[in-house]
Parts: structure tokens; sequence; C-alpha cells
């Protein structure tokens, strides 16, 4: 599948704008990688819930009944989103932090003294430090698998000689919400599999950018939040059914023993979910409306029905945004005094999202993204909770960096304006 570089994505832009109601006013969002802007079939759905189905599950009545009705629906659509074998291997939560915190007291309870795991120098916080506490609780050692420095991407060398050691788990980011690289992370879990490994994937920052297959990755976990894929605030983790069956949960007595609602523990943000399942049904209107071109080769792989549909729309998506990020990449090479971290080569597009740090002159982070809003256009400074990413880089204690991040609803006219601005600031 080659994408086009002129979608019908691209060409509708208007038409996905309106879908936004947040998108009418007078200001450039680039801070996606921090949350999204919500689709109205999101926002409907969350009102419809509030307003017809409001109630707890597993009631006699009505309006429980539908309730239940809508929460078995989003597991099945976020099945379908993931590629999952079944509905019961989809978990909801908070948000992806909380569940990770929550699975990992589970998972680490099959750890012994001595057993050791691997974490990464590219990751959010999130996916190290549940993973690092639940190492200390346990006496388990941690490997840690660095990044380049130069062009942001993953030391696969190091993950090998890690896996050596026969790790009991590997964590890794899909998409650095920092540096924007994205990791082969189909590769990752075929080599940490081979060394015996269990591979926990944290995809907040690919999710919203391309089709997920957590089958084909073969991964044993996968875990993404909604707002930041035009959703609630609502974290939705993958967990192979018999793993999931297997593991212990943290769970009152009277809540179910069965899939996925051990682990759902009390009682959900109901409105949230069925605003996820609103995302899902925007991301199905694009598939329908924007992804034809897509449609023969994603047959052959065999997706049908939903998942077809998520999947044309995933790929229109990431192919959209090719164009994005290649007119970004552009437009901040051009600004004088910017130094870009990460992936700059143009050639190498594919194994980045469009998520853009770099510091201007000798500008505070701060400073420059407050210049920014000043424009009106929204952007991120700080280390973004990827702390490791900022030590690493020696910037932690230089205010970080400053952080663009495009999502399919953004114009190649914002990018233009995004360069006019930090010239000016630039001096
Ligand atoms: C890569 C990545 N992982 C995890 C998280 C944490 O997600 P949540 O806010 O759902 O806990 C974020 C949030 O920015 C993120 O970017």
């Amino acid at each position: 599948m080659t994408p086009s570089t002129s979608t019908s994505l691209s060409a509708s832009l208007d038409r996905i704008r309106q879908q936004f109601p947040a998108l009418s006013r007078p200001v450039i969002f680039f801070d996606n990688p921090g949350g999204t802007q919500i689709a109205q079939p999101s926002i409907e759905r969350i009102t419809k819930y509030l307003v017809e189905s409001n109630a707890n599950h597993e009631g006699a009545f009505a309006t429980s009944i539908a309730s239940d009705a809508i929460l078995d629906e989003a597991h099945r659509a976020m099945a379908d989103f993931y590629n999952a074998a079944s509905p019961e291997e989809i978990v909801f939560g908070n948000n992806m932090t909380t569940l990770t915190l929550h699975i990992s007291r589970s998972i680490s309870r099959e750890w012994k003294e001595g057993d050791e795991i691997v974490l990464t120098r590219l990751d959010h916080d999130a996916n190290v430090t549940p993973w690092a506490l639940a190492a200390q609780d346990r006496g388990v050692k941690i490997n840690w698998v660095d990044f380049d420095v130069e062009d942001g991407t993953l030391q696969l060398d190091e993950l090998q000689k890690a896996l050596e050691r026969k790790p009991k788990l590997v964590a890794v980011g899909y998409a650095s919400n920092s540096l924007g690289t994205i990791n082969p992370v189909t590769r990752i879990t075929q080599m940490a599999h081979d060394a015996g490994a269990q591979v926990y994937i944290d995809a907040v920052q690919y999710a919203p950018h391309g089709p997920i297959d957590v089958q084909a990755i073969g991964c044993d976990y996968l875990v993404s939040s909604a707002y930041k894929f035009f959703g609630s605030h609502v974290g939705i983790l993958y967990g192979k059914r018999d793993l999931l069956e297997k593991l212990f949960a943290y769970k009152v007595r009277p809540a179910t023993n069965h899939l996925p609602g051990k682990f759902e523990t009390g009682t959900q943000n109901h409105e949230g979910i069925a605003g996820v399942l609103g995302a899902l049904e925007y991301f199905e209107w694009i598939g329908r409306e924007f992804g034809g071109e897509y449609v023969e080769g994603l047959r052959e792989i065999g997706y049908k029905g939903r998942r077809l549909e998520l999947k044309k729309a995933m790929t229109a998506i990431r192919a959209y945004e090719f164009e994005l990020s290649r007119a970004l990449l552009s437009t901040l090479e051009a600004v004088p005094g910017i130094r870009i971290f990460g992936l700059t080569d143009s050639r190498r597009l594919e194994e980045r999202v469009a998520t853009f740090s770099f510091r201007l002159r000798d500008m505070h982070p701060r400073q420059v993204a407050e210049k920014l809003a000043a424009e009106n256009i929204y952007v991120w400074d700080g280390n973004y909770y990827a702390i490791n990413v900022t030590e690493r880089l020696g910037l932690e204690d230089q205010g970080g960096m400053v952080r663009v991040g495009a999502a399919h609803y953004n114009t190649p006219d914002e990018v233009a304006r995004l360069g006019e601005v930090l010239k000016k600031i630039a001096g």
C-alpha cells in the first residue's frame, strides 16, 4: 500500500474540520500530543448517554439495560479499532497511566526476586514508573534501552543485549510523545517473544495517527487514551485473552470474575466510554468518505465491516499526515536559530508521526510557547512527562523543549502561519 501524496482527505479538510466544534475558534491547535479536540459524534454520544441511558451496571430496568448495551458496543468497537480477537480483551479505565499502574500490579505478581525487565529512555513516564515501582516491590532489576540522541530512534542492539538476560517484560512505546519516533513494534515484539518476554506497548501517541493491529504486532498488551484520538477522557487496554484470564485481578468481591469486567474496577466513566464509541464512529465516517483508495489492499489483509472502515480511516489519516510532517519539517527548518530534536531526514518520514520538538536560539521553551500563544498558536513546552528524554538530551533543567504536534484536522495554512510567527519570534 503506497500512500498517495494527494488524498481525498487532504482535499476535504473543511468537511473534516466541521466535525470539530472547537475548531471554529480563531486558534491553531498544535497541542495535539497533549490532547486532541473532540469530534462531534463523540460529543453527541456523551450527551445522548447522559440524557437517555444514565444508569449503573446490570440493573433490571430499561436505562441500565440500554447503558450496558452501549458499554458492550464500545468494547466491540474498540476490539475492531485494535483488531483484537474479541471484545473480552478490551478493558476500559480512567486513562493510560491508571490502567498501567493497575495492571502492572497484576502482571508483576508473577515476577520473582532476581528477575529482570526492560524499559526504554524514549518512553513517556507512564510506561516507565509503573514498571519501575513494581520492579522495586518485587526485587526485580531494570535494564534500560537508550535512544540515539541524533535521530531519536531506539537502540535495538541494546535491546538485543538486554534480551539475552531473559527478561520477563519489555515495555515500549509505539510512538514517542516527545520526539515523534515510531518504534518498530512488530519487530521488537518478535525479538522479545523469541527471548520469552512479554510485551506491553504504549500506543497513546500512535493511535490518533495510524492503523493499529494487535494481532499482526503479536503484542501481549497495548494501551491508548481516547482523549488523544478525538474522544473522551478514557483509557483503553488490550490484553491477550489467555493472559488476562490467568492474571490475578485486584478487585472487590462482588465484582465479576469474568473478562473484561474483572479489571474494570468500580463504576466506570459510562458517558466517557460512550464518547469513545462516538470517536470510533467519527473514524468510521472518515473511512467511508475518504478511505476508498485503500480498500483493496486492506481487504486483502482480511479486514471486514467496521474493522475495514476503521483501517481505511487510519490509513487515510496517516497518508495525509505525511504531507503535514513534510510541511512542518521544512517550515521549522527554515526558522533561523532553531534546533530540532529527533528524526529530521525527510526520506524517513515513515519512521515518525507529525510531532516535532525543538529549541529556538537561547530562549526558554516556556517563553516561546507564550509568544506563540499570544498569536493564538497553542503548543506544549517542557518535558511532557517524557522525562528520560529531556534528561538524556541534557535539557531537563533548561525548560525542556517546545513541542508542535499536528493532527489530521490541521491544515498546510496553519503550518505556514506557525512558520511566519516563529520567524518573527526568532528575530
Ligand atoms: C506516550 C504517552 N503515554 C502515556 C500517556 C499518559 O496518558 P494518560 O493521560 O491517558 O494517562 C501520555 C500522555 O501524554 C503519552 O503521551
